[in-house]
């Protein structure tokens, strides 16, 4: 067990990915803050899942995209924990939408959560390390679209490169107190993220053709990327992105 006496909190763990990143690191021994907007019967069976490991699990409802409920998030997961070690900012929206026609409120939707909710959670948790004067580790789920155009899904790529960025920025600015950050950045991994994708045969097809590997990914296999990112294996790692896409990116071919 790698992550035996840790806390970590894990932000939109109700379902998909964050819920398998949960049970991941209580498997690995650490206890979970659970944190969800509006899911409960999912942030519950994550809860079930990582008590099933023996370790305990404390639920958290906030939106992300308010400050207020960002610091509150964090003050009641050391409330209740005593502290925090490792903070996963998994929570993360899209809209598909021409660019022509995003309204306002669907940009802020997917804005707040995925870049103002990173930037905020990000900054309150370094402020509990730094007071306590404790080392911790910071993994950011991003996406292939921190690089990969994605058209009709631009505010979405626009929140994805942003944190690309901050991750760089921060390995530089935090690196002097021992604080790490990386990114995680899936492919097409089956989640609910991806509910209309998976239900169109034609789309997946077209999908599944430039995936190297031939499938999609499932969320244990970006939560087995992240349990190591998060263990002391990974202590001189900082500023990098990893790809968990069965070689999506990459994959271009001339015909
Ligand atoms: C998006 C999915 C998309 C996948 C591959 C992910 O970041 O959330 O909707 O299928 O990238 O393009």
């Amino acid at each position: 067990m790698k992550l035996e006496g840790k806390v970590a909190l894990v932000t939109g763990s109700s379902q998909g990915i964050g819920q398998a990143i949960a049970a991941r690191l209580a498997q690995e021994g650490a206890d979970i803050v659970i944190d969800y907007r509006s899911h409960r019967e999912g942030a519950e069976e994550t809860l079930a899942k990582v008590e099933a490991t023996g370790r305990s699990g404390f639920i958290v409802k906030a939106d992300l995209g308010v400050v207020s409920e960002v610091r509150q998030l964090i003050e009641s997961g050391i409330q209740h924990f005593g502290k925090l070690d490792i903070l996963v900012n998994n929570a993360g929206i899209e809209k598909n939408a021409d660019f022509w026609s995003v309204s306002e409120a669907d940009y802020d939707a997917v804005l707040n959560v995925n870049l103002k909710g990173v930037f905020f959670v990000t900054q309150t948790f370094v402020q509990h390390l730094i007071e306590t004067k404790r080392t911790g580790k910071i993994i950011n789920i991003s996406s292939v679209h921190e690089e990969l155009p994605f058209p009709h899904f631009t505010s979405y790529c626009a929140s994805k490169g942003g944190v690309k960025m901050m991750t760089r920025n921060l390995a530089i600015e935090l690196g002097p107190f021992g604080i790490t950050i990386n990114s995680v950045a899936p492919g097409a991994i089956e989640t609910p993220i991806n509910t209309k994708l998976l239900n169109d045969p034609e789309k997946l097809d077209a999908l599944l053709k430039n995936i190297p590997l031939g499938r999609l990914g499932k969320p244990q296999d970006v939560a087995s990327v992240v349990a190591f990112l998060a263990s002391s294996d990974a202590d001189y790692v900082t500023g990098t992105t990893f790809f968990v896409d069965g070689g999506l990116l990459w994959n271009y071919q001339e015909q």
